[in-house]
């Protein structure tokens, strides 16, 4: 990688104090690039001080949400590449609360967007979307191809944040390049409730010696990425002029959420499992396995997940045993 280019690049996180967001802020601190977290604390989302404790003299911090399009005109003047991670993926929220979700994903994206036309064409921004844009699982691995059939709200929304890069890419020139992510874990998650994904709920119950509930025979696949293999993608994806205007799949490794649960419960000692039945609601959101193909990255960008399942799990579960103050209350 050529990690010398990031030294001195002025580099714009929305969402910066959040998981994948702090994880990239330490690697950007790494390599030497100059470095604004834009986060607005949004309650019930990851972000969290704590995240960013030690580098908070080495980055800049705007306390600012990216609905508010006049302080992102301001924001964004100087950067050369922005990594717009400030979104909202809590689909169960959305069933009863669509418009939050519509506000911070298709707004703020627009609002963003907006503020580079007008101010700063020359960035390169970077979107990570996500695997329950294409909806129920035809067959796997799914590559790009796959036509979309979402069946969350907060997928659509997504979805059309996607389609706003890319429009903003074709019609107004802006660099922009999309990632789907699937299921990612790793240091710095919120872990405080479910709502953002099952994985890091799974390892609070484990580390609590609790059970963890798993729906039907728990047979499903979920393509898990560990956060520094996010990380990298989009560090490259930044770099790349190959990728402007295109969507590319991330992957990690699939294993089914027994077999996780299992693995955790291994390599801590603690916690146990229990199969339960579907509960109604979880079923009509259900996609089924999920196994991305990566391979267009692979190809473009030489792309590819790096840390195994096992490896990845504990090194994650080092961390919270650790730090686990900071992220249970
Ligand atoms: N974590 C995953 O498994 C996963 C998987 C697929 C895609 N993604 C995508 O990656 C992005 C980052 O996810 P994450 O796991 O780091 O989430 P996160 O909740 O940990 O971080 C998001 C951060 O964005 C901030 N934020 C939200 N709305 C904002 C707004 N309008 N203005 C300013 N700040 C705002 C929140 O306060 C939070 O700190 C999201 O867009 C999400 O859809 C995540």
């Amino acid at each position: 990688m050529k990690n010398e280019a990031w030294a001195g690049k002025k580099v714009m996180i929305t969402g910066g104090l959040g998981f994948i967001g702090s994880n990239l802020a330490h690697r950007l601190v790494e390599l030497g690039a100059d470095v604004l977290l834009v986060d607005a604390m949004v309650p019930g989302f990851g972000g969290n001080y704590f995240n960013i404790q030690d580098i908070i003299d080495k980055v800049k911090i705007n306390y600012c949400d990216t609905r508010d399009h006049y302080s992102m005109k301001c924001l964004v003047r100087d950067k050369e590449v922005i990594f717009h991670l400030a979104g909202s993926f809590n689909h169960i929220r959305t069933v009863n609360d669509p418009w939050t979700d519509l506000e911070i994903n298709c707004r703020g994206s627009l609002s963003l967007l907006e503020a580079c036309r007008n101010q700063n064409p020359d960035v390169k921004v970077i979107y990570a979307g996500h695997r329950g844009q294409y909806g129920r699982v035809e067959k796997t691995p799914i590559n790009e191809e796959q036509v979309c059939h979402p069946l969350q709200i907060n997928a659509v929304n997504i979805m059309a944040a996607e389609h706003y890069h890319i429009l903003y890419n074709n019609v107004h020139e802006i660099k922009t390049a999309c990632l789907r992510l699937t299921n990612t874990y790793g240091p710095r998650h919120q872990m405080q409730h479910f709502e953002q994904g099952v994985i890091n709920w799974f390892i609070h119950l484990v580390l609590e010696n609790r059970v963890v509930p798993l729906f039907g025979d728990g047979t499903q696949v979920r393509d898990l990425s560990y956060v520094d293999d996010v990380v990298e993608a989009l560090l490259l994806a930044a770099l790349s002029d190959e990728t402007n205007g295109q969507v590319y799949n991330l992957g990690g490794e699939p294993t089914s959420l027994l077999d996780l649960a299992k693995l955790l419960i291994e390599i801590t000692g603690k916690g146990g499992y229990n199969l339960m039945e579907y509960p109604d609601q979880y079923k009509l959101f259900e996609v089924g396995d999920y196994i991305a193909d990566y391979s267009k990255i692979k190809q473009s960008l030489g792309w590819e997940p790096k840390v195994s399942l096992r490896e990845g799990m504990s090194r994650t579960l080092d961390f919270y045993t650790k730090y686990r103050k900071h992220y249970w209350t």
